[in-house]
């Protein structure tokens, strides 16, 4: 089973020709309200990609958590743990530009009522987390996870400084270019080059970190070994949530036991094919569509 521990909104999601610059507006015709939060996403991406999937979170008691949770639901995600309290459900606003560039803020809502007891990890199963919800609770959530006996994964978005007691207990961590190099930074490994913090935070924390770099691919620093996989060819419409599909698949093929190699694979065409679609949910492919296009993502070893 895969418990994703983390955050649920609405988006609402506005086309613009350009990103308005600090002071300026900018008119545009329509928007969309669409489901989101990035454990959301990644619980939607893990379950839509074959996987078991249980979903701890909060929402309001209010028409935007109704709407939340749609895709979840019709996708078979266990939402027993989705908590109902007394603040409205998270909303983000989001602006995606004609070249498919985008601009998100977050207005947290509910989600800061997340508690790590809502949730009960067993051994065996897998915890998977970003950083939308309080950060005790976060780090409460890798704590129980890892006492349990679970596997501990950790998508560290939107970054902020994690204690190294709580890297020392994951298993796997995600990040983007950004989160990696403010990670570095945090840790004194700023000055290395992305592959090298990674490699450091790998060497340091006995963790397998997982760096994503858009069209630019993945690269995976096992304890044993570094891989870069290569991405599919596609023209992004909104790369809205491709970051959190890559999780979401990547997971699925952990539970699944896969190797290293087959879940950047997985990531990488979930990813990819999310693009395709407007909206964090609409375009994450069901497991079939994975397997059909998994074998065009190249991996490359490296040596360490
Ligand atoms: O990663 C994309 C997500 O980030 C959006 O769905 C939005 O809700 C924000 O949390």
């Amino acid at each position: 089973m895969i418990i994703v521990f983390g955050s649920i909104g609405l988006d609402i999601v506005q086309s613009v020709r350009r990103l308005p610059r600090p002071g300026e507006t900018v008119l545009t015709a329509d928007y969309a309200m669409l489901p989101g939060g990035k454990g959301a996403n990644q619980a939607l991406a893990a379950a839509r990609a074959g996987a078991a999937v249980c979903f701890a979170a909060s929402i309001g008691d209010d028409d935007f958590g109704q709407r939340a949770l749609v895709n979840l639901d019709r996708a078979g995600v266990d939402i027993a743990d989705v908590a109902r309290r007394g603040r409205p459900t998270a909303c983000a606003t989001i602006s995606v530009d004609s070249a498919g560039e985008n601009q998100i803020v977050v207005s947290s809502g509910a989600n800061l009522e997340t508690v790590a007891a809502q949730m009960n990890p067993k051994a065996g199963d897998i915890v998977l987390q970003q950083m939308e919800i309080p950060l005790p609770e976060i780090w409460a959530g890798i704590d129980l996870a890892h006492a349990r006996g679970a596997k501990t994964i950790l998508n560290a978005a939107p970054f902020q400084p994690i204690p190294a007691s709580a890297l020392a207990k994951l298993d796997v961590l995600i990040v983007n270019e950004v989160e990696a190099q403010m990670l570095g930074d945090d840790l004194g490994l700023g000055a290395a080059g992305l592959p090298g913090i990674c490699a450091g935070v790998r060497q340091r924390f006995a963790t397998t970190v997982v760096l994503t770099v858009g069209a630019g691919g993945a690269m995976a620093f096992s304890p044993d070994q570094t891989l870069q996989a290569g991405i599919l060819a596609i023209q992004a419409l909104d790369t809205v949530g491709a970051g959190d599909a890559f999780v979401g698949a990547f997971v699925a093929a952990m539970a699944d036991g896969m190797s290293l190699a087959d879940c950047l694979r997985w990531g990488s065409v979930a990813g990819g094919l999310t693009c395709l679609k407007p909206g964090a949910q609409d375009g994450v492919p069901e497991r079939a569509a994975i397997e059909a296009r998994r074998d065009e993502i190249s991996i490359t070893p490296i040596s360490n």
